[in-house]
């Protein structure tokens, strides 16, 4: 299913490790995910998501509070599969909470997680088996060309010609990302004027694929414990950018509403670009 990330010739397992003709050769770590990052001077050297921001998407979504999404996502991907064994990749996985209820509702697709975060890889792949997880970015994808039959990106990085690269013909893409209203409360806590920001990934995916359907997902939730609260701030890019005074006030809540406001759209790549 891959491919060398120094060479782009195709790689073989061999034991535990996999080999291209050209003899480079990657290990597969202990948990059982395969590293295909190569250093790169003007990265940082552990990009993605820390530790700490995974363990609270980790321990968030295991509350199954954005479970709608993810059955949305599935009943999206069973209908797109018709029964017939796919390769599906998710694209910025994080700690495999999505990927793998994919794999529980489709269990004959093959299905590879890729993460630029170690640490999230690392922790998807000492929970879930049966999916292959691979460290990655999504701008330079260990795929051939032309292999994939569904590709999926869950409020990560959406490079529109790498994921038209790799897709089979007629091969579909699905984006989930946030609507006008997500998070809302938490945004009111946090900063005195919120700001809509929406991106049109419609505008983004014009030139490579042809856009089937959007579907909305809406609903709200109340949280009802501040380690809930926090979970849920610190898997956020939140994180990065609130004032420490208003992450106190955060930490004095120990109930919130909040409304989940997300966007699933739905694309066929085209014939030519
Ligand atoms: C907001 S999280 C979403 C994780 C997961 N899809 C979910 O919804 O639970 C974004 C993820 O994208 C990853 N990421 C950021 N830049 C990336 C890149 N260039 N290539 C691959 N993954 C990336 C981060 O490490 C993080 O796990």
């Amino acid at each position: 299913m891959f491919i060398c990330p120094i060479c782009n010739q195709k790689i073989d397992k061999i034991d535990k490790s996999y080999k291209c003709k050209n003899n480079h050769t990657f290990d597969m770590a202990k948990s059982g995910y395969l590293n295909l990052l190569i250093s790169n001077k003007k990265r940082s050297k552990t990009p993605g998501d820390d530790k700490e921001m995974v363990i609270a998407r980790r321990n968030f979504l295991n509350t199954d509070i954005y479970e709608e999404i993810s059955k949305s996502v599935n009943e999206i991907i069973l209908k797109l599969t018709n029964n017939k064994k796919m390769k599906i990749i998710d694209i910025g996985c994080g700690e495999g909470y999505y990927t793998s209820k994919i794999k529980e509702k489709i269990p004959n697709s093959e299905i590879c997680g890729i993460d630029i975060s170690k640490e999230a890889i690392n922790l998807a792949a000492k929970t879930y088996k049966n999916i292959n997880w691979v460290v990655a970015s999504a701008l330079n994808l260990p795929f051939l060309d032309n292999s994939i039959d569904i590709s999926l990106v869950m409020f990560s990085r959406f490079i529109p010609e790498e994921n038209f690269r790799l897709l089979s013909k007629n091969g579909y893409l699905i984006v989930v990302s946030t609507d006008d209203m997500h998070l809302i409360e938490l945004k009111k806590v946090l900063y005195d004027k919120v700001k809509i920001e929406s991106v049109d990934i419609v505008d983004e995916a014009k030139d490579y694929f042809i856009h089937k359907e959007t579907k909305k997902v809406n609903y709200n939730k109340k949280l009802t414990s501040n380690q809930e609260i926090m979970n849920l701030f610190n898997m956020t890019p939140y994180k990065w950018k609130t004032k420490k005074e208003a992450v106190k006030r955060l930490e004095k809540i120990n109930e919130l509403e909040i409304t989940i406001d997300v966007k699933i759209d739905i694309f066929q790549k085209m014939e030519k670009k």
